[in-house]
Parts: structure tokens; sequence; C-alpha cells
């Protein structure tokens, strides 16, 4: 019989399944506060601000990386998956974050990167000094280029960021980078490499880590013999034939890795970052694998009550199906966020938004913040869990306007400067309403933030009844005390109505019109904005027993 691990820290409680309906709130460590003055978050920082994600009320917080990196790419570049970057702390700041969060009854999620590594990692550096068909490249994906003397890249496939996905070394072959030239792709038919990432989920699960947030998990098995695919659109097939994304081999890889999370009591959480098509979506999703996949399907939708409803039907039926529950995002360090999206009109272009600066078309930040509260309380209402993007609880709206030379995302330079990218939902956040970083640090962020962040600050939102800050937290309190299973039925309510109920009475009504409709009876327990008697406003979300 074997024995189970025994993590160096737990959390307070037990419950091995709390990652089914937990509230995870994403920290993006290099903005979210910085104790060592050199303008970059780090490890401390987020143990110094563990009493204010406590009273805000999460069950959990994942970690953007937080490992060395050269940083092409905000640490989805990593040199060691095993260690910490030292600009961001040591192993001892790690192990001291989780014991704070533990003692706060808060789990701690990891990311894992197992597409890629950084140019700069061991392997790579290896790899580079070896000879075309060594072991060492065999780790990665080296190829002979086409063309007479092989000076074409082998196929015409796009990187995410932007130009060739494949790039030359000086001896004349060509590796894979499905993202920017610093993140060679691993070859996931290598056992070594296999072996290697288990031991990096047994590394930071003996540590003390609750669950893992997998990167790019439908892009590991790929079909290198396939013709070319001369395009990165995410509109996959259903069938699995694409020759790089969500092919079923891949699944043999995350049964394995369940069998090593499974080692631990109660056995390690995981979520599956997978840009599949929904049905496929959630195969990764399944309890002989990951367990969840995020389900970014709101996060694309308009406000709108048909989208909403759509959606939400079919993923809870898709998580019924699969065993698993369902996950639920609006933002997070990848998109504009949703404050900012919900302001602009409908089908706005955000990358040319952003070109402009977030002056054409003209954002109205009321009623972004308006929608993005009410959105926002609909979901918590959600079975499943949900994810919440650092300062979305102080209703921030993306920093569009980040001078050119400040801006750091790959996708800026590897368009030829023509999309900014994703820095403006990375900017760190404010936590005072004056000061150098508004408290973020003592000297200027690496991201500069926005002349008005003050405004938006902990400092300024903290006791003001009526603040975002305050609205996340009553909002997360109640859902504490009235979530229970994972049922849910729709309520009729009116063509721009979404109306469900779970259990007990707790009743979600939200208005995604903009014409006030008559308020359903029952006590309002949280409401997403003002409402008066009798009558529920355009875009607000009101809870009801
Ligand atoms: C998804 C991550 O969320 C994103 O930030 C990153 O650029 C890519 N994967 C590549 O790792």
């Amino acid at each position: 019989m074997s024995t189970l691990r025994t993590p160096a820290s737990t959390p307070r409680t037990t419950d091995p399944d709390w990652w089914r309906n937990a509230v995870v709130y994403q920290v993006y460590p290099r903005s979210f506060a910085d104790t060592d003055g050199d303008g970059l978050g780090d490890l401390a920082g987020v143990t110094s601000r563990m009493p204010y994600l406590s009273t805000l009320g999460v069950d959990a917080i994942w970690l953007s990386p937080f490992f060395p990196s050269p940083l092409a790419d905000g640490g989805y570049d990593v040199a060691d998956y095993r260690a910490v970057d030292p600009r961001l702390g040591t192993l001892d700041d790690i192990d001291a974050m989780i014991r704070s969060a533990h003692e706060h009854d808060i789990r701690v999620i990891v990311d894992v990167v197992p597409n890629h590594t950084s140019d700069e990692h061991a392997w790579f550096r290896e790899a580079l000094a070896a000879a075309p068909g060594s072991p060492a490249r065999a780790r990665y994906v080296f190829r002979d280029g086409s063309g007479p003397s092989g000076e074409q890249p082998p196929s015409d496939w796009v990187s995410n960021f932007g130009g060739s996905a494949w790039t030359r070394v000086p001896d004349g072959q060509w590796y894979l980078h499905l993202f920017a030239p610093e993140q060679p792709d691993l070859d996931w038919s290598n056992p070594e490499v296999r072996a290697d990432f288990e031991e990096t989920l047994r590394f930071w699960s003996d540590r003390g880590v609750d669950g893992f947030r997998v990167d790019v998990a439908h892009g590991l098995a790929k079909d290198l013999s396939t013709p070319y695919r001369p395009s990165n659109e995410h509109d996959l097939p259903l069938d699995g034939s694409d020759p790089l994304y969500d092919r079923d081999e891949v699944h043999a890889i995350f049964e394995s890795w369940r069998t090593v999370l499974d080692e631990y009591d109660p056995p390690r959480a995981a979520v599956a970052e997978a840009w599949a098509p929904a049905p496929r979506r959630v195969l990764y999703a399944r309890p002989t694998e990951l367990g969840q996949a995020f389900n970014f399907d709101l996060l694309e939708a308009p406000f709108d009550a048909s989208a909403f409803r759509t959606i939400i039907t079919r993923n809870t039926a898709m998580a019924e199906q699969s065993g698993a529950s369902s996950t639920w995002v609006l933002s997070n360090h990848d998109v504009v966020r949703h404050a900012t999206r919900y302001g602009l009109p409908e089908g706005t272009d955000t990358d040319a938004w952003l070109m402009t600066d977030g002056t054409s078309p003209v954002l109205d930040r009321a009623r972004g913040l308006r929608r993005a509260r009410a959105a926002t309380l609909l979901v918590l209402a959600l079975p499943g869990s949900s994810y919440v993007y650092q300062g979305e609880e102080l209703g921030l709206q993306e920093a569009a306007a980040i001078p050119h030379d400040a801006l750091q995302d790959p996708k800026w330079i590897r368009t030829g400067h023509t999309v900014k990218g994703r820095d403006g939902c990375r900017v760190p956040i404010p936590w005072t309403t004056s000061g150098p970083s508004f408290g973020f640090g003592s000297v200027p962020p690496h991201l500069p933030q926005p002349a008005d962040f003050g405004a938006w600050s902990v400092e300024a939102e903290d006791g003001d009844p009526s603040s975002t800050l305050s609205f996340y937290r009553e909002a997360i309190a109640a859902r504490r005390r009235l979530q229970q299973g994972e049922d849910l039925t729709w309520i009729e309510g009116g063509a721009d109505v979404v109306a469900f109920a779970r259990h007990d009475g707790w009743r979600s009504v939200t208005n995604l019109g903009t014409e006030a409709v008559p308020m359903p009876p029952g006590e309002v327990v949280v409401a997403s904005g003002p409402v008066t008697a009798g009558e529920l406003p355009g875009e607000t979300t009101v809870w009801l027993v």
C-alpha cells in the first residue's frame, strides 16, 4: 500500500473539495506589493497583504509565475521551475507566504508553465551548445529548415505573439516557439520532459501548494508531420485534428499528472488553461485529469442577457456531465479589464482602442463599472469557482495610456508596434491615495500607474460603503453564507433579465437592460448598485432571499 506524501504546510480546514466552489483571487506578483523598494512586487509583499485578502474573504490565491525568468513574457518564460526569482524573494519567502495563507485559511495555487521554458533555462542552453540530433535538442522541437539550403522555416506556423513560430540557430536548425522566441516549446513526447514536470508538481506540493494552474494545457501534444497551419486562430476543430492544439494525446499527460496530484491528502487541485472548444475543454476537467478547466466564455461575451443565459446553461450542463464544477472568469492578466470592456461601445476592437491611448471610441467609465459590478455579482451567485483578478475589487480600469517606451508585453515588439498587448491590466495596484506608487512600494513601479489611481486605492475605498471594495467584501461574505451545493434553477424574468434560484430561496436577478424593471419579491441581501423600492434599475444585479 502506498503512503501519502505530507505537505510542509496545510490550511486550517480540510475540505478536499474546496476548489469546487471557491473564490480564487489571482495575484500577479510583480504588480501586487513591493516591500524591498525595487519597483517590482515580491513574495513578502503578498504575505504582508494576507490580512487584506482574508478580509476580502477569498478562499484561495493563484499566483502567476514567480520563478526565475528573464521576463520576456511577464514570467511565463521560466528559467527554473523549482526556484524563486531572486528579485521576488527566496524559497524561505514562498514558504512563509504559504504558511501565512494557510493560517488565514487561504489555499495557494501556483502557475505551472509546461508548454515552453525560457531560452535561459539550463536545458535550452544545453540544447544550443549541443549538436543537431543530440538528446539535449530532443527535449525541444528542433527541425531542419525548408528551401534548398534550409533557409526557410520548417513550416509556416505562426506564433501567438506574431511572426513565425520558428527561430533559426547558428548551426542552421530551427526551433519551435508557439509564443515568443525566448519561449522555446518543449517536446512532450520525450519521457525526460514528462518526468521532470512531475518532479516540479511534487516539489511545490511538498512545500504546501494546494493546486496548480496549468498554462497552455491544450498545447503540449503536437503532430509535426501534419500539413502546414497558416494561422494562430483559436477556432479549433471538434475532432482534435489540429496539429498544434487540443490533440487527443494531450490527455495521457494529465492522467499521469493526476496520479501525482493524488499522492497527497487531500489531492492537489488543478485548473487547465485550455482554449479549446467548450465540449472538448471539459475533457481536461475530468476527475481523472486536472479537475477543472477555465471557462472564458463570459470573458469573451457581450453584456447581453441572452448571451449570458446561453453560456451559463451550456457550462453548468457540461460541468454536470463531466463531474467537474464550472469556473467563471471576467478578467485576468491577459485581457482588458472588464470594467473597461463593458464601458466601450459594443464590438469595440480593444487592441485598436488601446492604440489610441484609450481616447477613441470614448470610454464610459461609470457605465463600465456599473455593468462590471452587475456581472460580478451574477457570477458570484453561480455554482462553481469564481476567479477574481487583482484590482477588480477596486473597480480598476485598464491603464490605456502607458507610454510606448514603458511597454513590456512581447506582443508590442512582435507585432511591429501595432498591438500594445496586456500591460494595461498589469499595472501595479494602488494601496494608498498618494505616494510614489500609491502604496505599491517606495519607488516608482516597473509599469507606470495612471495619475488618478489614488482615487481607486484600497485606502480611498476602505470604509466607504458605496465603494467597489466594500461591495466585493459584502458579496463574497454573503456567498460564503448562502452557497451550498451546485444546483441552479432558471426563473423567467423578461428579455433583458437573467434570473435564477440556487436553494433555500436564494435568487440572483440581473437586469442587463437600461430601463428599470419591477423588483421581484424578497429581501435584498446584496445589490451591485443603488436600488429603489419596487424597482430594479438597469445594469444592476440583486441577490434576494
Ligand atoms: C497564457 C498566459 O496566461 C499568458 O500570460 C502567457 O503569455 C501565455 N500563456 C504563454 O505562456
